[in-house]
């Protein structure tokens, strides 16, 4: 397998006026390419620091992170902005699709900027919403909507693919679908996923879990099975 992402000792400090907080900890670990990945924790415990500094909208105080054979804390801001448009796609508990823009023109959008981009209508297929092209936002449920930013973050065909609470905002079905959909993606596209979410129930599907506490790595273990999102009941 080959290792796309390789943490070293990162840290993270915010400072607002006198105090420090340290969002992260000495954090390291390694992503195989193709992995399906979680990260666990509770509410405040550094999971989304972490996804941002894979995604290139932070950066780290301290350590290595590399990504594809590239130090990306050493990155200045354009190198940042290029490397967010090109490498990386982010899904988000909230979907943040563009309300004025129609289901398939949110996914052409982002997908024409980048060099190596998939047919925007051919993956707004792929997660079962061709008859909804048209349609905006707000015309479109909530699972709905989470599988347009789905079809957009894929559609870039890129390196990585970063979802923060993709379910967060989904009843239990729905989310569900929804999972099982980004298992698809792994499994089609061979995207490398690193998914955040506080329900430890969900750590079955996952290839590799690494549970975060306290802007510390806990544990990092490894399902050699990982389980059908089908299957799963939480
Ligand atoms: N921009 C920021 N400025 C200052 N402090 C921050 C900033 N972003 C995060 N923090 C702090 O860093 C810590 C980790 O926050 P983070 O958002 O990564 O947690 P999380 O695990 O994603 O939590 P949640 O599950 O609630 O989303 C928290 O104490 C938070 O208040
Ligand atoms: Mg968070």
């Amino acid at each position: 397998m080959n290792q796309i992402i390789s943490m070293k000792n990162v840290g993270k400090q915010y400072i607002i006026g006198e105090i420090t907080i340290d969002a992260l900890k000495d954090v390291s670990f390694t992503i195989d390419e193709g992995e399906f990945v979680i990260i666990l924790g509770a509410s405040g415990a550094g999971k989304t620091t972490l996804l941002n500094i894979l995604g290139g909208m932070d950066s780290a105080t301290s350590g290595n992170v590399m990504v594809g054979g590239e130090n990306i804390r050493l990155y200045n801001d354009n190198q940042l902005t290029r490397y967010r448009r090109d490498k990386v796609g982010f899904v988000f508990q909230f979907y943040n699709l563009i309300s004025n823009l129609n289901a398939f023109e949110n996914v052409e959008f982002a997908a024409e900027v980048c060099k190596n981009h998939l047919d925007p209508r051919e993956v707004l297929a792929r997660v079962g919403l061709a008859e909804r092209a048209q349609n905006f936002p707000p015309q479109l449920s909530g699972g709905e909507q989470q599988r347009v930013a789905i079809a957009r973050a894929v559609a870039k065909n890129p390196l990585l693919l970063l979802c923060d609470e993709p379910t967060g905002a989904l009843d239990y079905q729905t989310g569900k679908k929804v999972l099982s959909l980004l298992a698809e993606v792994n499994m089609t596209y061979h995207k490398t996923i690193v998914l955040i979410t506080h329900n430890s129930l969900l750590s079955p599907i996952a290839d590799k879990v690494i549970r975060v506490k306290s802007g510390q790595i806990e544990s990092i273990e490894i399902n050699p099975h990982r389980m059908d999102v089908k299957e799963l009941e939480w």
